[in-house]
């Protein structure tokens, strides 16, 4: 299979990649990528002899056509990605979420390419604590400039396949975590701030809940659904990974052998998601996946000593990152706030 990955030098596409590459030798790879801040070439450099890299803009309409004109199928992970920016700055994110999603839509459509679409659960808003977990028939409701642009373009892919037969499925995954993700999300922060002998830091009282899953549970899953999806259906993927943000901060500082309390409080995000959660009973059932990280604690020990073990992949960006947090207002609370 010829694959074209938008987004391949981020987070989670750079570990499709690799995982592609080493675990698919039928498979031939060519990443499409802008290369803006949360990109880093470095991060392909385990495969770079393997994969052809494009260095360039998902909207712009002439290269993706080209580049969709050779290839079988589109894996589209690129994406403003972080909700903090989203709320600093909204316009690259629907430059890049709906526009560019569009430029790849009007692409497939034109070469009958298959198209998988790589989306977040925070289309569907957030959830009160007892409420029963997101399932495919939630109805959108997004509560960021981020989560907002990624609905968008969820619904210009089922548009562009209801309307022009596109062959497209997509997929809405919980929150990853594993090797390679920037340092403005929030467990590499509070790793990276631990090595540098820095206390974490929780966004108000830290009892909002997020659905942790292994990135390269998300990934088996993504190629799942690219060989035995149904055209036009909908995939959440989540690993019952339920766990508020102070337990989390406090499994991190437990992996620095650190006090619990070792933490600040910070200012909360403004309209913060209370809670995400997965019902992925679709995916298990009708496609028989699997998650194989199901200890959380481990897989965050094995993240730990990658952030330790490759310090020089984030050193740079995480200076830039926290003095753009600093220049966000980000201030610790007082005990009393
Ligand atoms: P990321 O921010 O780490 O990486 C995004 C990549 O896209 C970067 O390499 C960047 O250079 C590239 N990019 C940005 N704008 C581009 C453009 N206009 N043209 C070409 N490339 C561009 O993001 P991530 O965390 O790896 O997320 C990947 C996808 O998965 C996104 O669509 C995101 O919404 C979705 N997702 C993420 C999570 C998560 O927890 N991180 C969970 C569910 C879904
Ligand atoms: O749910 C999927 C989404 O998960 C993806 O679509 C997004 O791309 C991804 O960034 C992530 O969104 P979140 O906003 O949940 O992730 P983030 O890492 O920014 O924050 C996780 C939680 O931790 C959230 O409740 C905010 C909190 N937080 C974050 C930072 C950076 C802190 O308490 N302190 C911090 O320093």
């Amino acid at each position: 299979m010829r694959l074209l990955v938008t987004g391949g030098a981020g987070f989670i596409g750079a570990n499709f990649v690799q995982r592609t590459v080493t675990e698919r030798p039928d498979a031939t790879v060519t990443v499409l990528d802008a290369l803006t801040y949360a990109g880093n070439k470095r991060s392909l450099d385990p495969v770079s002899d393997r994969i052809d890299f494009v260095h360039g803009d998902i909207a712009d309409l002439d290269l993706v056509d080209e580049l969709v004109s050779g290839v079988d199928a589109v894996v589209h992970f690129a994406a403003e990605s972080h909700n903090d920016n989203s709320l600093a700055e909204p316009w690259p994110f629907v430059q890049t979420n709906i526009v560019g999603t569009y430029s790849l839509l009007q692409a497939v459509r034109r070469h009958e390419v298959r198209y998988h679409h790589v989306s977040t659960d925070e289309v569907y808003g957030d959830l009160a604590p007892d409420a029963p977990a997101f399932t495919e028939a939630t109805p959108y409701n997004p509560s960021s400039p981020y989560s907002a642009t990624k609905a968008s373009s969820d619904l210009l892919v089922r548009a562009w396949t209801r309307s022009f037969g596109v062959r497209a499925t997509m997929s809405n995954c919980s929150n990853n975590y594993g090797p390679y993700q920037h340092v403005e999300k929030f467990i590499p922060r509070q790793i990276t701030n631990l090595i540098d002998g820095v206390r974490p830091r929780l966004y108000g009282a830290g009892h909002q809940v997020r659905d942790w899953i292994h990135v390269d549970d998300h990934n088996r899953a993504v190629w799942d659904i690219l060989e035995r999806g149904r055209i036009g259906q909908t995939y959440l993927i989540g690993a019952n990974g339920e766990l508020d943000n102070k337990t989390v901060v406090r499994l991190i500082l437990e992996a620095f052998d650190r006090d619990p309390d070792d933490f600040d409080h910070v200012t909360d995000r403004p309209g913060h998601d209370q809670r995400y959660a997965i019902d992925a009973t679709l995916l298990r059932d009708e496609l028989g996946w699997i998650p194989r990280f199901g200890d959380f604690r481990a897989g965050l020990a094995e993240t730990v000593r990658w952030y330790r073990d490759n310090e020089s992949w984030w050193r740079d960006a995480k200076a830039v990152t926290e003095h753009a947090y600093a220049q966000a207002g980000e201030r610790t609370l007082d005990p009393a706030e």
